[in-house]
């Protein structure tokens, strides 16, 4: 593995445990706020976003390369409301597919194909994990960002209906 390779991969560990740490306060602010749905689809996030860490670690053990753990910064634990975070959900979503963009670009130039494979799977889920967030602000801006709009939406995120999104909302297999 190339030295730059093996320093990005790195480097993306930190974007991966700064959501896991950000969605794991996200939903406790959500259930604070009764919003269960919002919390369970949040809390399923955050332990998708350490699997997603797990997968890059396990990949540079596996390939004897050495792995460096990241510092994570102290998360928001509050939100001006459920559109503001999901809004910083999605911008969360899109640091990170740039990111795996941008290592999947060298892992080519660098020929690399384990590396190149093991992104490929990221490429994916970056896709689907954009569309839930945009699926769930879609609905929030439809439905009304208070009241009974946004109890029908955390109806659909509790009971896995929501429209755009899968129903289990990301892989909880680890593989
Ligand atoms: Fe692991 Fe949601 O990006």
């Amino acid at each position: 593995m190339t030295s730059e390779l093996l320093k990005g991969l790195n480097q993306h560990l930190t974007l991966e445990f700064r959501a896991a740490h950000e969605y794991l306060a996200m939903a406790i602010w959500l259930a604070e706020h009764d919003l269960p749905g919002f919390a369970k689809w949040m809390t399923q996030q955050s332990s998708d976003e350490r699997m997603h860490a797990q997968r890059i670690i396990d990949h540079l053990v596996e390939r004897d390369q050495k792995v460096k753990l990241p510092a994570v910064a102290a998360p928001p634990m509050d939100w001006k409301s459920a559109e503001a975070l999901c809004t910083h959900v999605l911008k969360n979503e899109q640091d990170v597919t740039a990111s795996i963009n941008n290592l999947y670009a060298m892992a080519e130039k660098a020929k690399d194909r384990p590396a190149t494979i093991m992104l490929q799977w990221f490429v994916n889920e970056q896709m689907e994990e954009e569309a839930a967030a945009r699926a769930v602000l879609g609905r929030i801006r439809l439905a009304g960002n208070t009241g009974v709009g946004l109890l029908m939406i955390d109806q659909e995120l509790a009971g896995g209906t929501m429209p755009g999104m899968p129903a289990e909302p990301a892989d909880t297999a680890g593989n």
